[in-house]
């Protein structure tokens, strides 16, 4: 098969990476990829979101199956340009997509297919936002842009200055853009959160183990938010007894909701849970493979994963099943100093291929944002490498991919160092 990713962050690259040891692969090509991704597929320097242009190669090159890595072109109609155009896509088409893309759409569904999730007001005008934190007073609420905003359109306010400073940024600074024309007030729930991803085909699910991500910048989980700062699989908080209710009350609703709207969805539904006693609710949905749960998951994977997306795009999953090693996995997220906010590129990055010549296969160093300058290794993002390592226990895997973390170098190299906190407090 001939087969094209499309994006070209530290998710992209552990498809790749994975796709390229498949014995049904002829030939990968990633569009745009990156550095890393280069090793192992050829980069295409068309944009992710460069939907027409990415049609045209696609039908040249005789792509037989494209798969999509970021929500953006999905939620701007790349699936449904490419199969009006007879190509076989991994990734729901725009009006799946609007699960991720418009968070008011997401909560409405939710609610009205009887799917657990937080109490929620939504407003178009910052005054009436401002009027009813009024309600709120007193304790935490949750602030979201409608739109997408690289996962940091979220606030999670403690009380109502933050709340409001949240609303001004995002409604009057316009700080997220047109993800700004609407906000929802959310309810803030507490727990512990999960994520939960399922390969579907509009009818069928194949779920994959559980995965913790850790969205704050600063350990302890504390700081702003990010894009994730790691992330390990499974999460033990998340037992069979949870995953068979997550199955009957977050994903078999929404399948079915979606075939009673005539919503053909191919690709991956993701479920971010909050987990609370025993009780589930839904923060988000997400539309594609998490970022960096991909890169903490797909390790595990021990069966081919080409022929389960191949299988989903062509819409005919039915029994198929997907195979997972015992051992767990830890990715840790290697960010330039700023992050989230503003930060450095061009910093030469060193000792990633001493390290991949030293290991025993079990670490994998997943390029984010990287770039050739002058034939050397650079920085070229906020996250710029996910580092993954895997062992028969979580302590043996977090001291192999930290012990990887301290033998890459790049200026102001910044990650947390406590990623799975919550899996070792479990342990
Ligand atoms: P979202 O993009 O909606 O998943 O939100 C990003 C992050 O914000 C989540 O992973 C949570 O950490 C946090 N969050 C979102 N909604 C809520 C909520 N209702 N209560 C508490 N935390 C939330
Ligand atoms: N890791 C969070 C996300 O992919 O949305």
């Amino acid at each position: 098969m001939r087969v094209l990713i499309v994006g070209g962050g530290g998710r992209e690259h552990t498809l790749a990476w994975k796709l390229a040891q498949s014995p049904l692969l002829d030939k990968l090509y990633c569009a745009p990829g990156n550095p890393g991704i280069g090793k192992v597929a050829e980069c295409v320097d068309i944009a992710a979101d460069d939907i027409e242009n990415l049609k045209k190669w696609a039908l040249e090159k005789r792509i037989d199956l494209t798969i999509v890595g970021p929500e953006a072109p999905l939620v701007q109609g790349l699936a449904d340009s490419f199969r009006d155009a007879g190509l076989k896509v991994f990734g729901p088409g725009k009006d799946g997509a609007r699960l991720e893309g418009s968070k008011v759409w997401s909560k409405r569904k939710m609610k009205e297919w009887g799917i657990p999730s937080a109490a929620f007001a939504v407003f178009d005008d910052f005054e009436d936002a401002r009027s009813h934190l009024a309600r709120f007073y007193g304790g935490p609420v949750v602030i979201k842009a409608e739109g997408l905003a690289a996962g940091k359109g979220v606030t999670v306010a403690s009380g109502p200055a933050e709340a409001e400073q949240a609303l001004y940024d995002i409604m009057i600074e316009r700080k997220f853009g047109d993800a700004g024309d609407r906000v929802i007030i959310e309810q803030c729930l507490s727990g512990e959160e999960v994520s939960v991803l399922a390969i579907t085909d509009g009818k069928d699910l194949v779920f994959m183990p559980s995965s913790q991500d850790h969205k704050a910048i600063f350990e302890g989980d504390k700081g702003p938010n990010t894009g994730g700062m790691g992330a390990y699989s499974p999460a033990p908080i998340y037992t069979e007894d949870l995953a068979r209710k997550t199955e009957e009350q977050v994903f078999w609703p929404l399948l079915n909701g979606f075939n009673s709207m005539g919503i053909d969805f191919r690709g991956v539904i993701y479920a971010g849970l909050m987990i609370s006693e025993g009780k589930i609710n839904v923060l988000e949905y997400n539309v594609r493979f998490g970022d960096p749960e991909a890169q903490a998951l797909i390790p595990r994977l021990k069966s081919d994963l080409l022929p389960l997306l191949d299988a989903a795009a062509g819409g005919d999953l039915g029994s198929m099943q997907a195979e997972w090693r015992e051992d767990p996995a830890v990715c840790v997220v290697m960010a330039s100093k700023g992050y989230p906010g503003s930060y450095e590129k061009g910093l030469p990055i060193k000792g990633i291929e001493e390290l991949e010549q030293e290991g025993d296969g079990r670490v994998a160093v997943f390029h984010a944002g990287t770039a050739m300058k002058d034939g050397r290794l650079v920085t070229n993002g906020g996250r710029v490498l996910g580092v993954t390592a895997w062992d028969d226990d979580l302590r043996k895997a977090l001291d192999r991919v930290y012990d990887a973390c301290s033998k890459i170098k790049f200026d102001g190299a910044y990650y947390r160092k406590d990623i799975a906190h919550r899996a070792l407090k479990r342990m």
